[in-house]
């Protein structure tokens, strides 16, 4: 049974769905473009130790085109690691670079991400500020 109420349904959305005002709700949101196509795009980046020929740090960034802000652009920033006996050798600090790098030179008018507390230090050291709060949602 719906938890909808009767004459309302809940589906995926369509291309054509901006004619049905799509947009215009969204401006209860924020300031919205009239661009219309949203898409999804990732980079991955590896760094690897040469002579043993092994990845030891990693990070991706993945490229939101928002329905607002004009259509901009944000980077989310995912799945930081360094191998635990390679950290402290600024690795993760050359992995986060490369993908705010990437992030700018993509179009991003900001990159964000998720971390502990623990991390703050470092990615401060990375130059990102704290802002807003993480929520999450487990099924
Ligand atoms: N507390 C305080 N300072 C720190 C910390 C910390 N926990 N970690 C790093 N720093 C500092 C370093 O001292 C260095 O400072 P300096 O420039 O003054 O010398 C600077 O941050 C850069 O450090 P790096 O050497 O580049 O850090 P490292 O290569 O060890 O990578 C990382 C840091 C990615 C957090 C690594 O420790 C790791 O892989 N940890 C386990 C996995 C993890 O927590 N990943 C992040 C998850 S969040 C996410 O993915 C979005």
């Amino acid at each position: 049974q719906s938890l909808l109420p009767p004459g309302y349904t809940l589906r995926a959305l369509r291309s054509n769905d901006y004619e049905r005002g799509f947009l215009k709700v969204l401006e209860v949101l924020t300031e919205v473009g009239n661009h219309t196509k949203q898409e999804f795009d990732d980079h991955t980046i590896t760094i690897t130790e040469d002579a043993k020929d092994q990845v030891v740090a990693v990070g991706t960034i993945l490229v939101e085109r928002k329905f607002v802000h004009k259509n901009g652009l944000v980077g989310h920033i995912e799945d930081i690691a360094v191998n635990n006996n390679q950290q402290g050798k600024k690795l993760g600090l050359r992995i986060i670079q490369a993908l705010k790098f990437i992030g700018a030179k993509r179009g991003c008018y900001k990159v964000i991400l998720d971390c502990s507390e623990k991390n703050v230090p470092f990615y401060q050291k990375c130059g990102f500020t704290q802002k807003e709060v993480e929520m999450a949602w487990y099924v």
